[in-house]
């Protein structure tokens, strides 16, 4: 019968058994992470990357092409408070009405703009929807009708105009003309 052997010290250390070893555990234990999570990081930021050939630009292109097969949306919400004449004005109409550019009504010029407005407020305000000679249509824009409306009686009541001030009720009341096919809104 083989005698009971004290029990191997060694059996119970692993493989680490001189401080060498164990600096390198040690070591190995706190870099083989780091490489990996630098390695990662390398990894994920060079996936999304764009390669060098790329241009936003086209992308944002091509994919209103593909859009356009299906049909443009437009998204203006008329829910938001409207913008103010003169914001509308200095974004949109400024180009062409501040200097006269394209033979445009001078902002201002009373005498340039009495005749027009002689004609009335709903023969400008259509002028300015759907255009006039080279003037383009200003509808399709970022703007609402009502905006446009706003822009038009701030251009047109800072040159000798007494538009009042369209609101979303005239708007309605409008809409209710015999020509227009939207629902009749009771506004009461
Ligand atoms: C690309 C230049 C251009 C822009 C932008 C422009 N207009 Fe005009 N606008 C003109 C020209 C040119 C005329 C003169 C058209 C004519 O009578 O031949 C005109 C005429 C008008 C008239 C008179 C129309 C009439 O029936 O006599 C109004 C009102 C008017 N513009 C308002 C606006 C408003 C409001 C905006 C901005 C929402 C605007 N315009 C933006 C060029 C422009």
């Amino acid at each position: 019968m083989k005698p009971i052997e004290p029990e191997n010290d060694n059996d119970h250390t692993g493989p680490v058994k001189t401080p060498k070893q164990l600096l390198w555990v040690v070591l190995g234990a706190f870099f083989i992470p780091v490489v990996a999570i630098i390695a990662l990081t390398y990894y994920v930021a060079n996936v999304h990357r764009p390669s060098p050939g790329f241009n936003p630009h086209e992308l944002v292109e091509k994919s209103n092409k593909i859009i356009e097969k299906v049909g443009k949306v437009e998204v203006i919400d008329e829910t938001k408070p409207p913008k103010a004449g003169n914001e509308v004005y200095q974004a949109q109409c400024i180009t062409c009405h501040e200097k006269g550019t394209l033979g445009a009504p001078k902002f201002g010029d009373n005498q340039a703009w009495s005749a027009r407005i002689n004609k009335g407020y709903d023969s400008l305000l259509n002028s300015v929807y759907n255009g006039k000679n080279a003037m383009a249509a200003q509808r399709g824009g970022e703007f609402t009708d009502l905006e446009l409306a706003k822009a038009m009686v701030f251009l047109v009541n800072s040159s000798g105009g007494k538009f009042p001030e369209p609101s979303l009720a005239n708007k309605e009341k409008e809409s209710t003309k015999p020509t227009s096919v939207a629902p009749v809104k009771n506004s009461k």
